[in-house]
């Protein structure tokens, strides 16, 4: 028999059962002696809103839900669905490496250098395989896209930043489509946000688009800053994905209220709430900042690296800085795709100020309040790829859709294929401590990511290689100041000399 999942109270305790597993309610009513969930108090979306439950409470909840280890009494797994959330045949296994479910909690993943953070090599994931019914035993590239644990430090300003920009191109969008109704011809505008070029866009009389001169972003304007492919808008959507796809966890506001598609006997398995919670969580993770290397020598490499890095090129991709105009981070997003929580659903947005709330170190304010991000990268996607170098163009499968716009009526071109070979820039801001890298985690060092840089990045590329070799490895020095810091400290930290530098991290 099918149960509703525990019943949702801002902050109080409730009770499910499982037959089969032993667990007793005591003489007093709340209390379960025996097997438990891992999370027995599910939060409630009103409250959040009305604020009952605090900013703090709302973090510590989704803390405890990202580092939860999910059992069956939670509705871990997926027995009758993929990790995409379709029907799925019966009878296949419950816990698989390569289609999912793979893990018991986000933080079996995401914990280098501490939860929230990235992963080994071993933590990497068989991207769009938890969509396969039957289920895939193989790693092959024809059958997923093998990627490496991303850290979310600084992704509240990431999500921020890409609606800023997608903002900016939809404007330059809808001022074309006017301009083509008025005059009658076809209207064409360079697409550019917050200094980054998108190629142009053309909008006919007819208000159809003509998307042949966009560049390195989708059709529909919307830059997802998520996957390293650019797939996914929001946090909320990642976490909404991410529970169903690594651990069977299906959210209320994706699958459903008092139903069990996944076949587990149980209901309602996240709330609303739930899944702000968890979002909120990632928003607020602190921003990554730098770790300066105790000795005099390596230092004044780093400094000397970080100009070098510029004159040779790497910022035209790799942007050190942009402004985010509003500091202030909103919960849930405008982009985000039906199956997640939208603006129009809540009574009010959950806000909260980059620059001032949430763990150290933050955002920095502008004088005129602002703030900036120092991200080293431009959330635009990249072909590094050419005739002489393929490394980075190892993947075979089109990932990402159009959000909310129909390739069949709203251009003049049918939906190419994806270029699988594009990859967004990555963020360098935690290069220091995000080893192994390159999308799939297969590189040990930074030189070699830097090696395999063709195609789009391949002059910049041979003049950092023509560089004097002292100039190549400041910027590796450079590159290695770049780091996740323990919570609380400034934005800038000087190593311990008697500490190994991961010490120093945590
Ligand atoms: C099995 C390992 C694994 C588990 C478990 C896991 N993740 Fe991830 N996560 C990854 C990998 C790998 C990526 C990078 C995916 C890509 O680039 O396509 C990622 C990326 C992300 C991102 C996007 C980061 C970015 O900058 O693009 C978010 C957000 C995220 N995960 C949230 C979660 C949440 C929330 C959970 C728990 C519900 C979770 N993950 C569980 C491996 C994991
Ligand atoms: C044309 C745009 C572009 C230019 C120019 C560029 N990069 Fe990149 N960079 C990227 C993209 C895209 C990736 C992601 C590659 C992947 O994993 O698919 C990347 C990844 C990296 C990584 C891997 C980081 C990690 O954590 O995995 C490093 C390191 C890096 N770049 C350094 C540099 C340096 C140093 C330069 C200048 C010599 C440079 N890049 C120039 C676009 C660029």
């Amino acid at each position: 028999m099918r149960r509703t999942g525990r019943v949702v109270v801002g902050l109080a305790v409730l009770v499910g059962g499982y037959s089969g597993l032993s667990r007793l309610k005591a003489a007093d009513d709340n209390v379960v002696i025996g097997e438990r969930p891992a999370i027995e108090v599910h939060l409630d979306q009103a409250r959040i809103e009305t604020g009952e439950v605090s900013l703090k409470d709302c973090l510590r909840r989704g803390r405890i839900l990202f580092e939860a280890v999910f059992n069956k009494l939670d509705g871990q797994g997926r027995p009758l669905s993929t990790g995409g959330g379709a029907p799925r045949l019966a009878g296949q296994p419950a816990f698989l490496r390569t289609s999912g479910a793979d893990s018991n909690s986000c933080a079996g993943c995401h914990a280098q250098p501490r939860t929230g953070g990235g992963g080994d090599f071993v933590a990497n994931v068989f991207v769009l395989a938890q969509n396969r019914d039957p289920v895939t035993f193989s790693v092959a590239g024809a059958f997923s896209n093998e990627r490496n644990t991303l850290a979310m430090m600084g992704a509240g300003p990431i999500e921020m930043l890409a609606r800023e920009m997608t903002g900016d191109l939809i404007a330059i969008r809808e001022a074309a489509r006017a301009q083509a109704r008025t005059t009658g011809v076809p209207a064409t505008r360079p697409l550019s946000a917050k200094g980054v070029s998108f190629g142009s866009i053309t909008v006919l009389p007819s208000g159809k688009v003509d998307p042949s001169g966009i560049i390195g972003v989708d059709w529909d304007l919307i830059v997802k800053p998520f996957h390293q492919k650019g797939a996914v808008v929001s946090l909320r959507e990642f976490s909404n994905n991410a529970m169903n796809h690594h651990h069977g966890m299906q959210s209320v506001e994706r699958f459903g209220k008092d139903t069990d598609p996944d076949g587990d006997g149980l209901m309602n398995e996240l709330t609303v709430g739930d899944i702000t919670a968890v979002t909120l969580f990632q928003a607020t993770l602190n921003t990554p900042g730098r770790l300066l290397p105790a000795n005099r020598a390596r230092r004044e490499a780093a400094e000397r690296g970080e100009q070098v890095f510029s004159t040779v090129g790497c910022v035209t991709c790799h942007r050190p800085s942009m402004v985010l105009n509003n500091r202030v981070f909103t919960e849930p997003n405008p982009y985000n795709q039906a199956g997640n929580l939208r603006p129009e659903d809540v009574s009010r947005p959950v806000t909260f100020d980059l620059t001032r709330d949430g763990p150290e170190p933050r955002l920095e304010r502008t004088r005129d309040g602002r703030a900036i991000v120092r991200a080293f990268t431009d959330l635009k996607r990249h072909d590094l790829t050419d005739a002489d170098e393929g490394f980075f163009g190892n993947e075979q499968l089109a990932q990402g859709r159009l959000n909310g716009f129909d390739p069949d009526s709203n251009f003049v071109l049918p939906a190419p294929p994806r270029p699988v070979a594009q990859f967004l820039t990555r963020k360098l801001w935690d290069a220091g401590n995000s080893a192994p890298y390159g999308h799939r985690g297969d590189l040990t060092t930074l030189t070699e990511a830097i090696h395999y840089h063709a195609g789009e990045a391949r002059a910049v590329r041979d003049a950092y290689f023509g560089l004097r070799a002292e100039d190549q490895a400041a910027v590796i020095e450079f590159l290695k100041t770049l780091q996740i810091l323990p919570d609380g400290s400034p934005l800038v930290v000087v190593e311990d000399e008697d500490r190994e530098p991961h010490e120093d991290r945590r």
